[in-house]
């Protein structure tokens, strides 16, 4: 994707008068791909859930083009979310903070805190810095499926009519680390590819995990997020022999998705939902996902496996 100074691609052109006509638009991000609305237009942010069949109290992510504008949409910003955001911006990290008073209802499901994070995606960067504000944007998929990493992923999840952005395979491929800073306590609310450790080292201080027992609820908490149509079965690596005997046995076709020996963390995060797409597609009884190694690199990546594989545990 190139942009000539001075002139804006044309696709990029065509995005931003979408969302200033208070369309949907999708868009590339290093981690997936987002569906975003201007985040100061309530109505435009309503046209997600509708289209996502996401509930209303869910919150969405905001989308800035650079940390400098975290004062227009957040109430106080401590020093802890300096250091986070000097460190790891842009890149893919979500804070959340305590919210401006102006800041939509519909952009934080009602809650008094805001989840935002700064891009590094070339694409994103482009139409954030050509659309001069805010972009609220969960990923571009169904409520409860899995993520898109690829432009073809948002096309087939969205029959509809929507302008998709194109941005090759995004280079995580899972989508980015939340860190609450709401209060004295940070806490890690979904692992990523910026780890506990890297966050742990900014702040000099531990970070917990999980969402305190009083806070509101909200998605990619729930069980069953993430997840292909077919249901997905984790094996441990020294069972799944015996799980594909067995499933023959009782006549079922199964798709298994391998660890390999020597696999690591970030490849297999990058490649992990088009695999599951692909999986998805075969027209097979399960998926038999081998189960990958317990050691914090994989943090993210097993949090994503076992919520697709929630309804079997
Ligand atoms: O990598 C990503 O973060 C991608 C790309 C598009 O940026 N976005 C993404 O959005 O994953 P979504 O909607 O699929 O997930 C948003 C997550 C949810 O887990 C939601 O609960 C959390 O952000 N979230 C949003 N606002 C929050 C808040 N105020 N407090 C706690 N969690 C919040
Ligand atoms: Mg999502």
């Amino acid at each position: 994707m190139s942009a000539s100074a001075g002139a804006l691609a044309p696709d990029i052109a065509a995005a931003v008068a979408a969302l200033r006509a208070g369309d949907l638009v999708a868009f590339p991000t290093e981690t997936v791909y987002g569906l975003g609305a201007d985040a100061r237009n309530p109505a435009a942010l309503r046209k997600i859930y509708a289209l996502k069949g996401r509930p209303a109290t869910h919150p969405l992510i905001l989308h800035l083009q650079s940390a400098d504008d975290l004062k227009d949409w957040v109430a106080d910003v401590p020093a802890s979310a300096r250091a986070l955001a000097d460190r790891f911006w842009p890149g893919p990290l979500t804070l959340v903070l305590p919210r401006a008073p102006e800041v939509s209802d519909v952009l934080t499901g009602g809650q008094d805190t805001i989840a935002i994070r700064v891009p590094s995606h070339p694409v994103a960067r482009q139409l954030l810095a050509a659309f001069g504000g805010g972009i609220a944007a969960p990923s571009a998929n169904r409520y409860g499926r899995v993520s898109p990493t690829r432009a073809a992923h948002v096309r087939e999840e969205f029959s509809e009519d929507l302008l998709v952005l194109e941005g090759g395979d995004c280079e995580v491929g899972l989508e980015s680390t939340i860190v609450s800073l709401i209060d004295d306590l940070p806490r890690l609310l979904r692992p990523g590819a910026i780890s506990r450790s890297d966050i742990e080292a900014v702040l000099g201080r531990p970070v917990q995990v999980g969402a305190d027992a009083a806070a509101p609820r909200v998605p990619g908490s729930t069980a069953q997020h993430y997840a292909p149509q077919t249901p997905v079965e984790l094996v441990r690596p020294e069972s799944l022999d015996a799980a594909v005997v067995a499933a023959s046995a009782r006549g079922q076709r199964v798709a298994v998705l391998p660890c390999p020996v020597g696999s690591d963390p970030s490849s297999y995060g990058r490649a992990l939902y088009a695999e599951l797409r692909r999986l998805d597609k075969l027209g097979v009884s399960r998926i038999l996902v081998e189960d990958v190694p317990h050691t914090p690199p994989w943090d993210a990546v097993r949090d994503r496996l076992s919520r697709a594989a929630a309804t079997f545990l």
